[in-house]
């Protein structure tokens, strides 16, 4: 438990300016309300902290690592379980034993971090997301789905050899945050053993998605997360997992494979990267609050609860006239950022500006994705091809606000509403070639 920063406009004008309008450069404890990640930025339970004073620090073979390993094994069949920092730490040592230098990596869709694993490896990462997805408004209930009949068209034709393996991440979050059916996991898994490819799942929120699919998906409405969760992993032949979401951790990640070969290549960069085996770079107080956290996270009223915050968020922007992307998920709500403001052209980054908007009228931090994000730019920095829609992200820390909280975040929503055409486009001062949204600098256009 922390105080809540509170600013004056002044200070967070001030702010803003000196973060070059990049919210990624805002001092934390210059910000009120933070909707930038969900990403390790959840609260303990106290039984989390309970086990976390129980430890076990020792190099090799700590018990920590044992209930870490345990309660990850309840959840995922694979033999072979190896411990990373991180998310990415996994995908990088996952990629670099899975993929060949000119193969192709296909998914519903890449997370921005996945996607620079497999270009770094001279790889290309592409995206197949279905075509629901790109209805922004309908209530389609699964639009994280991948496009099969583009998936069965590309390992069909000529390129087909070139796959090197089919990612999938659930739920979506480069897609709205929409989840993944079953159907649609058991199809692909069907494609993939045809046509003799890896099936990985990118599992960063298998909770969340595997709710979802007890929610919306028919035939599932009796079982529990954690069989929906077991079930979708059993349908690949590995993942590479961020803890730092649903395993209700700071930090922590892990791979899980099938194929002993693979995963001993794997193991050689766990240990040469990350930390021995039996750690990978985790704390065994890490380690502990994960073995926990895992149990907790699919318990049926936490992620009930869950789905009526992000619900609620969503009817807040809705009450304020603002568009979100329909239906909501569960980790993070998506604005129509194009949409409020249509006196914006996408070179003016409107997904930016309502983000920068949000933090001056109200000390709330979120990220655009949009064209800012996605879009091609020119030597100048200027926007030559825009992204398909203009977003902005408020993905929700676990555990960590209340509805007070929300409805504060709606009457901030409602001002900006009120007078949309006040907020003003931006335009960007400095541009790195990688990774680009974390370094960009930006001024009012
Ligand atoms: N995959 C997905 C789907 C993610 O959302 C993330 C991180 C990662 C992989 C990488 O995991 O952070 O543990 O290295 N997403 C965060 C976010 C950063 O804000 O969406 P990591």
């Amino acid at each position: 438990m922390r105080p809540i920063p509170i600013t004056t406009r002044e200070e967070r004008e001030r702010e803003l300016s000196r973060a070059g309008y990049n919210p990624f450069n805002i001092q934390a404890d210059k910000v009120s309300i933070d909707f930038m990640s969900d990403s390790g930025t959840g609260a303990l339970s106290i039984d989390q902290q309970a086990w976390a004073q129980r430890a076990d620090e020792r190099y090799a073979g700590a018990e920590s690592f044992y209930r870490f390993r345990d309660s990850v094994a309840d959840l995922v069949p694979y033999p072979h379980i190896l411990p990373v920092h991180q998310g990415r730490a996994g995908e990088r040592i996952l990629f670099g034993a899975l993929l060949k230098s000119g193969q192709i990596s296909v998914s519903n869709t890449h997370f921005d971090t996945t996607r620079a694993n497999v270009e770094l490896l001279g790889c290309q990462a592409l995206d197949l997301p279905c075509p629901q997805a790109a209805d922004l408004d309908s209530d389609d209930p699964f639009k994280g789905d991948i496009d099969l009949e583009a998936l069965e068209r590309l390992l069909t034709g000529y390129a087909g050899g070139r796959v090197g393996q089919i990612l999938m991440t659930i739920t979506n979050n480069g897609g709205g945050g929409q989840p993944v059916s079953m159907a649609n996991l058991r199809a692909v898994s069907e494609l993939a053993r045809r046509h003799g490819v890896p099936f990985m799942l990118d599992a960063a929120r298998f909770a969340e998605n595997a709710w979802l699919v007890t929610r919306r998906e028919e035939g599932y409405e009796n079982w529990t997360p954690r069989e929906v969760a077991r079930a979708a992993f059993e349908l690949a032949d590995g993942c590479v997992a961020s803890l730092k979401k649903d395993g209700l951790s700071h930090v922590g990640g892990f791979i899980g494979l099938h194929d002993t070969e693979l995963a001993t290549r794997c193991e050689a960069h766990v240990i040469a990267g990350e930390g021995f085996r039996t750690y990978g770079g985790m704390t065994g107080h890490t380690m502990e609050t994960l073995a926990q956290g895992l149990r907790e996270v699919v318990e049926p009223s936490y992620l009930a609860d869950r789905e009526r915050e992000a619900a609620f968020l969503a009817e807040q922007a809705h009450s304020a006239g603002v568009d979100t992307v329909r239906p909501s998920g569960l980790h993070a709500i998506y604005l129509n950022a194009g949409r409020l403001l249509p006196h914006l052209r996408p070179g003016d980054f409107p997904g930016h500006a309502l983000g920068c908007q949000l933090y001056l009228e109200g000390g709330i931090r979120a990220v655009e994705l949009g064209s800012l994000y996605l879009g091609g730019l020119d030597d100048d920095h200027a926007l030559v091809s825009p992204a398909p829609y203009e977003l902005v992200r408020l993905a929700i820390p676990r555990r960590v606000y209340d509805h007070s909280h929300l409805e504060y975040v709606g009457d901030v929503l409602a001002s900006i509403a009120k007078e949309p055409e006040r907020v003003p486009g931006y335009r960007i001062t400095h541009a790195p070639e990688l990774l680009r949204h974390f370094h960009l600098r930006l001024e009012p256009a």
